[in-house]
């Protein structure tokens, strides 16, 4: 059986290029999961350039959905690593119109879904000991941007997750860490206007949005250093300095 790797929200900008960083950096020896949710057609296409990779659907938001990826993952073989990517951003509402409905759906795909995820994950690679989290957190944790309140909440709390589980799995051998990205191209910034555009971009010193390699080779980074734990990575262009 091999060892796996499995990113959730493959289907996605930053998440298909994390996973085409693992396959290419491990040289083929982490066989890697491709999971999405809603865009089969995305997910297919990733999984068509990464040979021997598999896809496995499922909203990670119910307990369900989470069951079936880790089932999927453990019929493959050996759970080595797991990149908790899989995230949405909206609605964005300004601070004083949020709402139950929103606060559901962010805090159940952004922080529900990776601490149970990392919870059973990480028993499966405790019993080897060894393995490595990370999670996908932003910039946004530290920073205020209007209609960004119960997303920054949930990313923040991810990172609180990050340490706590770091502290608490480092003995079993299972690292976890976290990589918040700046603004990166992908189909989650896509509808942001030209001009509020013009905006964020006087706020990053290296003055434009990073591409999602910028932040599959961090995720590398965190999966390859045996001596990094608990810490944020950040991938942010020095926004918000
Ligand atoms: N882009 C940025 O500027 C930026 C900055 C900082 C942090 N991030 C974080 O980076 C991560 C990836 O973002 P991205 O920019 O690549 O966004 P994206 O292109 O919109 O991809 C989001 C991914 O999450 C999956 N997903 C959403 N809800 C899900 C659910 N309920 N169950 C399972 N999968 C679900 C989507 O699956 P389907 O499409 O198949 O439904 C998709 O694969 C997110 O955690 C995001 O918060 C992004």
């Amino acid at each position: 059986m091999s060892d796996i790797a499995v990113v959730t929200g493959a289907s996605g900008g930053i998440g298909a290029a994390v996973a085409k960083m693992i396959h290419a950096k491990s040289e083929g020896q982490l066989r890697v999961c491709i999971h999405y949710n809603g865009n089969k057609a995305a997910a297919d296409k990733v999984a068509s350039e990464i040979p021997d990779s598999f896809a496995v659907q499922s909203d990670l938001s119910t307990a369900e959905g989470r069951k079936i990826l880790l089932n999927a993952a453990l019929s493959e073989g050996t759970p080595f690593c797991l990149v908790n990517n899989a995230g949405v951003d909206r609605p964005h509402e300004p601070a004083l119109m949020v709402t139950e409905e929103a606060y559901v759906k962010i805090l159940d795909t952004n922080l529900k879904a990776p601490l149970f995820l990392m919870r059973d994950f990480a028993k499966e690679m405790a019993r080897g000991e060894s393995g490595v989290i990370v999670n996908i957190s932003s910039v946004l944790a530290r920073k205020a941007v209007v209609g960004s309140a119960i997303y920054r909440a949930s990313k923040a709390a991810l990172e609180a997750l990050t340490a706590q589980f770091a502290a608490e799995l480092g003995p079993k051998g299972v690292r976890v860490v976290a990589v918040a990205p700046g603004f990166i191209e992908t189909s989650m910034t896509a509808a942001i206007a030209e001009e509020q555009r013009a905006g964020i971009k006087k706020d990053v010193a290296l003055g434009a949005f990073g591409g999602p390699d910028a932040v599959a080779e961090t995720v590398w980074h965190a999966i390859e250093n045996q001596y990094l734990t608990g810490a944020v990575l950040a991938v942010d262009g020095g926004m918000g300095l």
